[in-house]
């Protein structure tokens, strides 16, 4: 079942010209080029005064929120090396705007644009021949079918393994962010946005960033909010990126928010560390998952059974979270289904 994506309806009210993204791929002619820093730093570049451990003292360039020629330094974060992105366009943190915005690693000289509704911030964004294939458990939400279901019964079963339900998760997860409200939460592997439209709307988070893997997930996330002017207008972005490699700056993030996500990851523990990286101290992140039901130490070495999805104990997600270097670690637990916190030291 192919689900057609559509330009988002106010894009085409503001730009009806605009049937893609206004910086799509960025030409070598394009404003971005040549690279920011070999340009003259006329205008608000400012310096940054850094004292070493030694006492020595140096003077280094560094853009500011606003730099020359209408770039302006973004949240996102290039997942190549991590440096902040430069962004170029209609200025709000709103689909249309991010949508008509190009952005750029200054560093890497990469480029990264709205592709469909979502910007792309993964490794590969713009590769042309390579395509890469993550384990079945990532795959299967890349589906066009998988994505059409999953708010269409398919996240409903997973009330008979004891998961309370999205608005009764939802008031879990406010109540654990409480500490770092009014910030910006990332809704890791967010599927259709079934919780990231649930925060956009609490207006409780200053940003709200729903980010997946999976192209279909994110068409499906935007097709349930395109005739909510008041989501659509809300503090929202759409992103595509991998959970092990996330676009945001280390420490830059109030809130991550991971719903039934966690068995889903190809490797669970480069994506804690990476949820640890982006957190702010202080910062909160809630998962959820279906649990793996402990075994006796002695079938521990015997293996984990159907490999088809990465379920945990309840010790090894503690376990995992204590060894990223997370704290305050608290659980409620209901059949096989887990709600977790923790905290950025
Ligand atoms: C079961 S859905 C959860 C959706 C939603 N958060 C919820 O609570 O219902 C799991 C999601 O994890 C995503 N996922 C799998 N591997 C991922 C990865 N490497 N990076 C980011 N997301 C990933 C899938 O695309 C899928 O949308």
């Amino acid at each position: 079942m192919a689900i057609a994506p559509s330009p988002p309806s106010s894009m085409l009210v503001q730009d009806q010209c605009c049937l893609l993204p206004r910086y799509p791929f960025l030409r070598s002619n394009s404003l971005f080029h040549p690279p920011l820093r070999n340009r003259s730093s006329s205008s608000s570049v400012q310096h940054r005064l850094i004292v070493r451990a030694s006492s020595a003292v140096a003077v280094e360039p560094e853009a500011q929120t606003q730099s020359e020629e209408g770039f302006k330094v973004d949240l996102f974060a290039c997942p190549v090396c991590y440096e902040p992105l430069v962004r170029k366009g209609p200025s709000g943190f709103n689909l249309p705007a991010i949508y008509r915005s190009g952005f750029k690693c200054k560093k890497c000289n990469k480029t990264y644009s709205s592709k469909n509704i979502y910007l792309d911030l993964t490794v590969t964004a713009g590769s042309k021949d390579y395509n890469e294939f993550r384990p079945a458990r990532t795959e299967l939400f890349r589906s066009p079918l998988v994505s059409f279901l999953y708010e269409r019964g398919w996240r409903q079963n997973f009330n008979r393994s004891g998961f309370p339900g999205p608005d009764e998760e939802f008031q879990m997860a406010r109540e654990y962010f409480k500490p770092a409200e009014g910030g910006v939460l990332v809704d890791v592997s967010c599927g259709s946005g079934l919780f990231s439209r649930k925060f956009a709307k609490s207006g409780a988070y200053a940003k709200v960033i729903a980010l997946d893997f999976s192209e279909n997930m994110l068409r499906q996330c935007y097709d349930f909010i395109k005739n909510d002017e008041t989501i659509l207008n809300s503090n929202l972005a759409l992103v595509r990126a991998d959970v092990s490699r996330l676009p945001f700056s280390s420490g830059s993030i109030d809130c991550v928010h991971a719903g039934a996500a966690l068995h889903c990851w190809p490797s669970p523990s480069n994506a804690v560390a990476e949820i640890n990286r982006i957190l702010r101290s202080g910062g909160v992140f809630v998962g959820t998952t279906f649990l793996r039901p402990s075994t006796p130490a002695l079938f521990r070495s015997l293996g984990r059974g159907s490999q088809n999805y990465n379920n945990l104990t309840a010790e090894e997600i503690e376990d995992l979270c204590t060894s990223c270097g997370l704290l305050n670690y608290t659980s409620k637990i209901q059949q096989s289904f887990i709600m977790f916190s923790a905290q950025k030291p």
